[in-house]
């Protein structure tokens, strides 16, 4: 992830990141208690917002934490965030935690007021290098908690397996559980052999990715089938193409799996289509 902008949002207000302050009792500093969302911003609209409104609204929801903002005061307010930071092609970073108590309670307070925090960062479109050589990844065992639908802030699990995946020389952990494959470390994962898509289902293993379902729309806009089924894990070392998606990084190919080639080990003939779409529909929805 790029540095940050240089102007952040703070309960409603745009401020200076370096000015920008919240109390050290905040829950989500004591509990990584809250929600977060990344909305990737391209030539300053944010793109797929709503879905990401109603991600935020779930897991919010999940937490018992009342929404600080209609859909329409976020709207409002992201578009300030964006304006602030010289629009462009931009990731944006929201965080919504429960606030800070009068102490350390587990149990929280009643009636809290939520801290609301957003800051931008600059997403460059992937490097030449990288869309011609695929990205690598290890699979690990998934070691996060059973509500991985919720996209919560307490995010260790993941550091602990990225760490884990950069030790073993690869960019991602692909996660299994037992023989099943889950996500990756922050990002869906698709699977194509013998020409078939395969993805697996919504599921309290995994976070319900938005990017999943742009390549969806995109394998639909290009006529593939998109198989939505559990996939497992021998399904993953025998793949001819794997391909990883997340807001920040569109889809990318992974050519290299626990070090051994995918398929022949550089970017597939239907990742190179999906590709073209996918950066044909961003336009389309641009427009
Ligand atoms: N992460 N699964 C996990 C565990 C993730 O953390 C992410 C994204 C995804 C993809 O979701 P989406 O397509 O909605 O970005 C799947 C973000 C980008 C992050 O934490 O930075």
């Amino acid at each position: 992830m790029a540095d940050a902008l240089p102007n952040s949002l703070l309960n409603g207000v745009i401020v200076p990141l370096i000015d920008a302050r919240i109390s050290p009792l905040d829950r989500g500093f004591l509990f990584g208690d809250g929600i977060y969302e990344v909305v990737p911003v391209y030539a300053g609209r944010p793109f797929r917002l709503d879905a990401h409104f109603d991600r935020l609204q779930d897991g919010l929801a999940a937490l018992e934490i009342a929404n600080p903002h209609s859909h329409a005061r976020w709207t409002e307010l992201v578009h300030e965030l964006i304006d602030a930071n010289g629009g462009g092609d931009m990731g944006i970073y929201l965080e919504i935690s429960r606030g800070a108590g009068k102490g350390r309670d587990f149990l929280p307070e009643r009636g809290m007021q939520p801290t609301v925090f957003g800051f931008c960062f600059r997403l460059a479109p992937p490097k030449p290098e990288l869309l011609q050589r695929g990205i690598s990844a290890a699979t690990l065992e998934d070691i996060r908690w059973q509500r991985c639908d919720i996209k919560s802030v307490a995010l260790v699990g993941p550091v602990m397996l990225k760490i884990e995946a950069r030790r073993r020389g690869a960019d991602e952990a692909i996660l299994v559980r037992g023989e099943r494959l889950a996500e990756g470390s922050s990002s869906a994962v698709f699977v194509v052999r013998d020409g078939r898509v395969a993805t697996p289902p919504a599921s309290h293993e995994r976070l319900p990715s938005i990017t999943r379902l742009v390549v969806a729309d995109v394998l639909d806009a290009l006529k593939l089938p998109l198989e939505v089924r559990e996939v497992r894990r021998d399904e993953l070392l025998t793949a001819d193409e794997i391909w990883i998606a997340s807001s920040t990084r569109e889809a990318l190919p992974v050519t290299s799996l626990d070090s051994q080639a995918v398929g022949e080990g550089e970017p597939g003939p239907l990742w190179r289509r999906l590709f073209d779409e996918f950066q044909a529909l961003k336009q389309r929805e641009a427009d």
